[in-house]
């Protein structure tokens, strides 16, 4: 089977890199010097030549706040690149995974999201990314979407590294408690890709996938300074004070049933933190 991966430096892609290891798979791992996918003509022909049964995009404009300011870039990266990429996919017959995001939701419901409740993005990253998921939808049949939320893998820059680097170097710090959601471990998500690789069957459409377990900002942040045996203090404080360019919904847990029937396998984010940790060369 034949695997086209872009965005393949990022914190998905290298858990990808790692997750796809079955040796009758061919991967052609692209990062954006190989493959950059504002370039219409490079996405066609790269995906057309290599014909991949399968490609999975992990490429993604994922600076929220920039974005504000960004917009052209992001709905280059986000929404116009996904078209193309998922209309490759079409007149090849190949299946597209892709990922978005628990921002598209942004709603008042003060219950778990479901993949078909209402959308309300709220910043111009969450407009574009649920922009690319309808694009998607319509230039590729066989399109399949994970909705994941408060990604940290090994690589890259992300709330764990913040927070353990900061837990390093102060004896407090003050952590928003007031936003609630759940962790998710870029491999758990690469994971979670590699079971609609290998399930031919899986319908597609659009799946929400995160840590088991709910926690604030905060809730994160407390875990991380025990599991890194970290003694800094973490206080709670309201979003107000602490603003920021765009926009972040206050409650994006999501429903993970109809996931949950369809096979794929889910852990608690705290165990995933653990595991994290133990994987986390630089601890
Ligand atoms: N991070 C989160 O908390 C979060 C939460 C919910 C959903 N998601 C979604 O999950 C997916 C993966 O996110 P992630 O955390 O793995 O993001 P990431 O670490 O920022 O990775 C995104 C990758 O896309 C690449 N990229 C950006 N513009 C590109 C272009 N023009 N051409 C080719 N590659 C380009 C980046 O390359 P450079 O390094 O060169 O910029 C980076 O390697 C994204 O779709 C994101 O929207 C993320």
């Amino acid at each position: 089977m034949r695997i086209l991966i872009t965005g393949a430096n990022g914190q998905v892609g290298m858990a990808l890199r790692r997750t796809l290891t079955n040796p009758s798979f061919e991967c052609r791992f692209t990062d954006r010097e190989e493959l950059d996918m504002r370039d219409e003509e490079a996405v066609r022909e790269t995906t057309l030549s290599f014909r991949p049964d399968v490609v999975v995009n992990c490429a993604a404009y994922t600076a929220v706040d920039k974005a504000e300011d960004d917009t052209q870039a992001c709905v280059e990266i986000n929404q116009d690149a996904v078209r193309v990429l998922a209309e490759a996919c079409s007149s090849i017959n190949a299946r597209f995974i892709h990922i978005s995001t628990d921002y598209v939701y942004h709603n008042k419901v003060n219950r778990p999201l479901r993949e078909d409740d209402p959308t309300d993005p709220q910043s111009v990253y969450a407009r574009t990314k649920l922009a690319g998921e309808k694009e998607a939808l319509s230039a590729c049949a066989k399109t399949t979407i994970l909705r994941t939320s408060w990604v940290f893998g090994l690589e890259g820059a992300n709330f764990v590294r913040t927070m353990v680097r900061l837990g390093g170097d102060r004896d407090q710090l003050s952590v928003v408690a007031d936003q609630i959601g759940a962790p998710t471990y870029a491999d758990d998500i690469a994971g979670a890709i590699l079971h609609i690789i290998e399930s031919p069957e899986l319908k597609p459409g659009t799946y929400n996938y995160a840590g088991l377990g709910i926690a604030s900002w905060y809730d994160f942040a407390k875990a991380i300074m025990e599991i890194y045996g970290l003694s800094c203090e973490v206080k709670p404080i309201p979003t107000t004070s602490y603003p920021t360019p765009a926009a972040r919904p206050h409650y994006s847990v999501l429903d993970l049933t109809k996931a949950q029937n369809a096979g794929f396998t889910f852990r608690h984010w705290r165990d995933a933190l653990v595991d994290f940790k133990a994987s986390d060369a630089t601890s």
